[in-house]
């Protein structure tokens, strides 16, 4: 236990797939921009206390330079950054294939879009020892290392066996799936033994906790204690456990307050010509569900027609992993049936989905969350979904619904949401219905539940307990 304690004292070491920030050139200088989103607010103010280091590929491509190292945060420098540089081929076998085209849809299930290549299991393998090479360059033996997610799944391992006394911590920010599937994946035994090679492994929920250990059990020889989440290796044991990523949850009610100020929501307000305004924002991903969630929209104008010229939707899809086939395929799918859905139901002056195809500023984001009466979040299976969190942080004044898939990591903290089940059309289509309806009663007593909830475990308590080791607890 005092060694686990000692891990929020020590040097911190973050490795995680995208960087903290991307790198433009302005003139002979290069500028460093902030990436938006929540692991880069989650992790760096704990590096920050730590003076530790953050080693991740640069996407930008400006500071790939072999050997560079840089100061940030800018004009306050608390940690070094250390990007790793990946040539094209690395990438696409990597990135777009071992990691989004094998990984990712096995762990959510989706086996039908698997694409196994072996070159691309060799281009990850790589990769992963690309980053392992300069952790090991930087660290000193008492520090703590914190490896980020399935794109860096090896790295545990190939750290242990060359520093065999460090210490490694591993979240992982996507669901595990049952060992059945899990099995699927070649090489899944050896998988889980570099995985292995961590102290500590965080997941979200108790469920993929369970899921994990379960393959631990049905596919090595450690022993596993599954009342304490511990697995016992020869040497040495891991604990296993959940602590549910969060959100900044002041510096966005902050943040919140300055966009009512400046007048923005009602602008977007009125240019909606709508009663009801519901919003849905997620990287174009087949996991999100949102083919599934316009034929719910499609349904609900059919049974309530009612509600035709007075609710409109604001979809938002954001630009993702955009040269897998699978989610080319999809954006044309979804551009279809927005079509379609607003040529059947159009009238002048008012239109039922609004639908934008684009990355947004934070800033962006908040003020449409203000504008909206009703969020609506419907993946088919998400390892947590911090839209919705976002969304409760950001509703200031108490008011504010939030419609959310039971499949989601949040849903197993957001209580006080309305849940659905997102492949059950009529089930959701019955939640947009409710939610119009709702009393302001019942609405402020929800939200204001749910803000307490994202409020006293935000994303400082988050990194600070799996740095303590201590877990989170969940209702039942
Ligand atoms: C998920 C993953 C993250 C990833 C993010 C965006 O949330 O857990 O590791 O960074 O999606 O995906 P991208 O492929 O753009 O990094």
């Amino acid at each position: 236990m005092n060694e686990i304690i000692s891990d929020s004292h020590r040097r911190l070491i973050v490795v995680s797939n995208r960087a903290p920030y991307s790198f433009r050139k302005n003139g002979i200088k290069i500028k460093p921009i902030k990436t938006i989103g929540g692991l880069v607010s989650a992790l760096e103010p704990a590096i920050m206390n730590h003076k530790g280091a953050w080693v991740a590929w640069d996407a930008s491509s400006k500071s790939q330079k072999s050997g560079s190292v840089f100061s940030l945060p800018p004009g306050d420098p608390h940690y070094k950054f250390y990007p790793v540089p990946l040539s094209h081929s690395e990438i696409s076998g990597f990135y777009y294939g071992f990691s989004n085209s094998v990984l990712w849809p096995l762990m959510h299930y989706f086996t039908d879009n698997l694409d196994i290549q072996i070159a691309e299991r060799r281009a990850y393998s790589r990769v992963n020892n690309r980053y392992a090479d300069i952790v090991m360059k930087i660290a000193n033996p008492d520090d703590f290392i914190w490896i980020q997610d399935y794109q860096l799944g090896l790295m545990p391992g190939i750290i242990r066996h060359q520093l065999p006394k460090s210490r490694i911590g591993s979240f992982w920010h996507i669901p595990f799936p049952n060992v059945d599937v899990f099995n699927i994946l070649p090489g899944a035994k050896g998988f889980l033994e570099a995985m292995l090679g961590a102290d500590r492994i965080g997941f979200h929920i108790p469920g993929y906790v369970n899921n994990f250990l379960e393959s631990v059990h049905e596919l090595t020889k450690h022993e596993v204690d599954f009342d304490t989440g511990v697995v016992r290796l020869k040497d040495r044991t891991v604990q296993v456990g959940a602590w549910p990523v969060s959100v900044d949850f002041r510096s966005i009610e902050n943040e919140a307050a300055r966009a009512i100020k400046s007048g923005r929501t009602q602008t977007i307000r009125k240019k909606m010509s709508a009663d009801k305004l519901i919003i849905s924002i997620d990287r174009l991903d087949y996991t999100k569900g949102i083919p599934e969630r316009l034929y719910a929209i499609d349904r609900f104008f059919l049974k309530r027609p009612g509600f035709r010229g007075k609710v409109s939707f604001l979809i938002v899809t954001a630009p993702s992993r955009s040269h897998v086939g699978s989610y080319i395929d999809l954006k044309k799918r979804i551009d279809g049936i927005v079509g379609e859905i607003n040529g059947k139901y159009s009238q002048l002056g008012w239109t039922p989905i609004h639908y934008f195809y684009k990355g947004l500023s934070f800033k962006d984001v908040l003020n449409l969350y203000l504008a909206s009466d009703i969020a609506l979040i419907t993946p088919l299976i998400d390892g947590m979904n911090l839209v919705a969190k976002e969304y409760v942080a950001a509703q200031i004044d108490n008011t504010g619904i939030l419609i959310l898939s039971e499949r989601t990591g949040a849903a197993k903290e957001l209580k006080e949401a309305i849940q659905v089940n997102p492949y059950d059309v009529e089930n959701v289509v019955d939640a947009i219905t409710e939610s119009l309806r709702m009393s302001k009663r019942e609405e402020r007593k929800r939200m204001t539940a749910l803000r307490n909830r994202v409020k006293a475990w935000d994303i400082h308590r988050w990194s600070s307990a799996f740095l303590s080791g201590q877990e989170a607890t969940f209702d039942t």
